[in-house]
């Protein structure tokens, strides 16, 4: 009975498992619904590890931080690119970028490292902050007698100015050199009309990984076509001011793969999803948390204030021209801590390896255990940046919980006395750590400086509650709210 309904029985040396209710499906629905519960009452009953059946695969979460490690570390019996591969063919419907499926002899791993990270980011950061400032302070954003209050909501506001701000730093611009108000208009809209069908598209996503096919989605599937068609070859090649990273990606599509031009196309979506799909809520999380917090905002005011001071930078909303190096942003520990804060009150985001074949995982306590090929090991961090014994009252919101005593980066994090290795992981782990990670810190404290500084912010309700985490995207990294909340904005008087 068991072989033909497909259950797995524990065998002498295997975690304890829990097969779930329907078969096939397993623990999915009610792992789906609530992870961090889930996780939680099933650690109570079985212990660090166990196995759950969840849509036909078995999954094996480690719960103890201490035995992180043993999946971090890039041991030979773990896989992490057969599942990366295979989730982003079925969201962006390329060709495999798994070199072993011979389509492409690109080692996409290295292709972000390098134009992602170290000698890439000087320019990022400077393209990032000119096209936030003239982003931000466009006509759209602000009434025309600048000392009126603007409503819009704080999700909304983050969207519109990272989305626009960071698909240009990315993809460039179609300007070339024509800055007439005609050409200016023609590009905005090509930048509005990407921002919807993103949005349209990135509704879908869960399902897409989930493995539902597209075909069942109309707006989601054309919103991805229509995205796609803007990035071909033949449309990119004619931008100016491209990163390094789309360049290089065009290049090495062009020499070291045989995909078609769509398929070459819809690679670069993927990196457009991943550019925005956490920075996007982050940034709303960030910007929330710190407008509801006065000695937040006070702190992070202060402390933007004085680094412009200290380059001798006028703040000057009609000529917009500040700068901000990396060594500036490097050290700048209140915007760090109010980011990871923010971060480690939505991140859910879930680790995944593959076993290569049959192995004995060892974990802290000197327990092992019997993986078979095939089966899942899972980290779950929210199940860390939740837990009372290393953050303390895990719920509210403190922003200089990342601080030390002196005001700087605080990495001192302990459980049960012993000092903790892995505590904030919101950009996963190991080698699918996610490459954009410096930029994305980088962007979202451009953003809050810039908007420290030219304007003035309030809730229009002050005692506005926390939304809810949108859970529907749970495991696919940093959450939605399920609602926006409302603000108000202007100009600062300098
Ligand atoms: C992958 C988080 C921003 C590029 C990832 C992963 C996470 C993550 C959790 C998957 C890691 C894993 O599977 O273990 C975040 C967060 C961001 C952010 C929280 C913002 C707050 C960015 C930005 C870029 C970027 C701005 C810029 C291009 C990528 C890429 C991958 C990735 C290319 C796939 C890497 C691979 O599969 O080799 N990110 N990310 N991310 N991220 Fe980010």
């Amino acid at each position: 009975l068991w072989l033909i309904l497909g259950i797995r029985r524990r065998q002498p040396g295997e975690p304890p498992v829990e097969n779930g209710w329907i078969p096939y499906v397993g623990c999915a629905l009610q792992f789906g619904a609530n992870p961090l519960e889930f996780l939680r009452s099933r650690q109570k009953k079985y212990g660090h590890i166990f196995t759950c059946k969840i849509a036909g695969r078995y999954v094996h979460f480690l719960c103890d931080p201490f035995s992180y490690h043993s999946v971090i570390r890039q041991g030979r019996h773990l896989d992490w690119k057969k599942f990366h591969f295979s989730a982003s063919v079925k969201a962006f419907g390329h060709e495999s970028m798994d070199p072993s499926h011979g389509y492409t002899t690109e080692n996409l791993h290295q292709t972000f490292l390098k134009t992602l990270q170290g000698d890439a980011l000087p320019s990022l950061i400077e393209n990032m902050m000119e096209n936030l400032q003239s982003v931000m302070l466009q006509s759209n954003m602000l009434k025309s007698s600048s000392s009126e209050w603007e409503v819009d909501g704080i999700f909304a506001f983050c969207y519109k100015i990272m989305f626009e701000s960071g698909y240009l730093t990315l993809f460039g611009q179609e300007l070339d050199g024509d800055k007439t108000a005609a050409r200016q208009q023609a590009q905005k809209a090509l930048v509005l009309n990407a921002l919807e069908n993103y949005k349209e598209f990135d509704k879908i996503f869960p399902a897409l990984v989930a493995g539902l096919p597209i075909h069942v989605f109309k707006s989601g599937h054309s919103a991805r076509e229509n995205l796609a068609k803007t990035m071909l070859h033949e449309h990119l090649s004619k931008r100016i001011k491209m990163s390094d990273l789309i360049l290089l990606r065009m290049q090495l599509n062009d020499s070291l793969s045989t995909f078609n031009e769509l398929s070459k196309a819809r690679t670069h979506v993927a990196i457009l999803w991943a550019s925005q799909a956490n920075t996007l809520p982050a940034t709303f999380w960030t910007l929330f948390y710190l407008i509801r917090c006065p000695t937040a905002l006070k702190a992070a005011t202060e402390e933007v204030k004085k680094v412009f001071e200290s380059s001798n930078q006028k703040v000057d909303p009609k000529d917009p021209q500040l700068v901000l190096t990396r060594e500036q942003l490097d050290n700048m520990p209140v915007l760090d801590s109010v980011i990871k804060e923010a971060m480690r009150l939505s991140s859910a985001s879930l680790n995944v390896r593959v076993a290569k074949g049959d192995f004995l995982l060892q974990l802290d306590n000197k327990e092992s255990y019997q993986i078979r090929k095939d089966d899942v090991i899972a980290l779950y961090p929210q199940m860390l940046h939740f837990d009372p014994e290393i953050y303390e009252d895990p719920l509210t919101y403190k922003y200089d919980r990342f601080l030390d005593e002196n005001g700087q980066e605080k990495t001192c994090f302990y459980r049960g006395g012993r000092k903790l290795r892995y505590y904030y992981m919101p950009f996963g782990s190991g080698v699918t750590k996610c490459p954009g990670r410096f930029f994305a810190v980088h962007e979202i404290k451009q953003f809050l400086s810039l908007v420290l500084s030219y304007f003035e912010m309030e809730l229009l309700d002050s005692e506005v509650k926390v939304p809810p985490l949108d859970q529907s995207r749970a495991g696919l990294g940093i959450l939605q709210p399920k609602y926006d909340v409302d603000f108000k904005y202007r100009l600062k008087k300098q």
